[in-house]
């Protein structure tokens, strides 16, 4: 028994020093960044770049945040799902057992219809805001889910179908991320589902 307790305190004492130490000898940016290293964050942002499905433009975008913000779109979180329409090219759609072939010529530019609610134009406006909102407003509709268009007054003033509830858990650099990559894709005519739907115009 008295051996037991021992190596017990002996392994509480040893994970006690090397909590420590760890807090000594890292800035908790530094640790987070030591951690993305570890769980293979370098891989995650070739990943993106991998399979990112439109051509990217790189130009004054962060090329990190982009690579990580196409992993999370394209390989976790299914934007593009219900963001483009359809999703897949005629002849490519994985649910009929087709190689995959993504509708790259509406990619993210929104008009899939849910009942009432239609999903919206995520990609850049000739301003170069996707969806044309700023980083703030992006992170502000993704934390509370509000609908800054108010597109349907009947069903209230939050988002709904959108999985907001699950994304406002991201952190903020992962919601940087998907908004850095969203700066880069090409841009889709069209504003599906606000009041004002407009068809052209939207590109510049
Ligand atoms: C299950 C389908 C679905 C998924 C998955 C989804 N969305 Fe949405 N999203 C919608 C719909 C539908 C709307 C419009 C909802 C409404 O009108 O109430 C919307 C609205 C939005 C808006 C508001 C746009 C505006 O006009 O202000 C943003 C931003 C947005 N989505 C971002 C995303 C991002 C980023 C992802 C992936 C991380 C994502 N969505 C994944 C369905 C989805």
């Amino acid at each position: 028994m008295q051996a037991i307790g021992q190596k017990t305190f002996a392994i509480g004492v040893r994970a006690s020093v090397v909590a420590i130490c760890a807090a000594l000898v890292s800035s908790p940016a530094a640790a987070d960044s030591a951690e993305r290293m570890k769980s293979g964050a370098g891989s995650t942002v070739r990943q993106g770049f991998a399979i990112a499905p439109v051509t990217l433009d790189l130009q004054g975008k962060n090329r990190a945040l982009v690579g990580l913000g196409s992993y999370i779109v394209n390989a976790h979180a299914g934007c593009a799902d219900c963001h483009t329409s359809p999703a897949y090219a005629s002849g490519g759609d994985p649910f009929q057992g087709q190689p995959e072939q993504i509708n790259t010529a509406g990619y993210m530019g929104g008009g899939a219809s849910f009942g009432p609610v239609v999903s919206r134009n995520l990609t850049p406006d000739k301003n170069g805001l996707p969806g044309g909102a700023s980083l703030e407003e992006f992170v502000e509709i993704m934390r509370t889910g509000v609908d800054p268009h108010q597109a349907h007054p009947q069903l209230g003033p939050l988002l709904q179908v959108m999985p907001w509830p699950v994304y406002q858990k991201m952190t903020d650099t992962d919601l940087r991320a998907i908004y850095e990559y969203l700066r880069a894709i090409p841009c889709v005519e069209g504003s599906p589902g606000l009041p004002d739907a407009q068809t052209a115009g939207r590109c510049g």
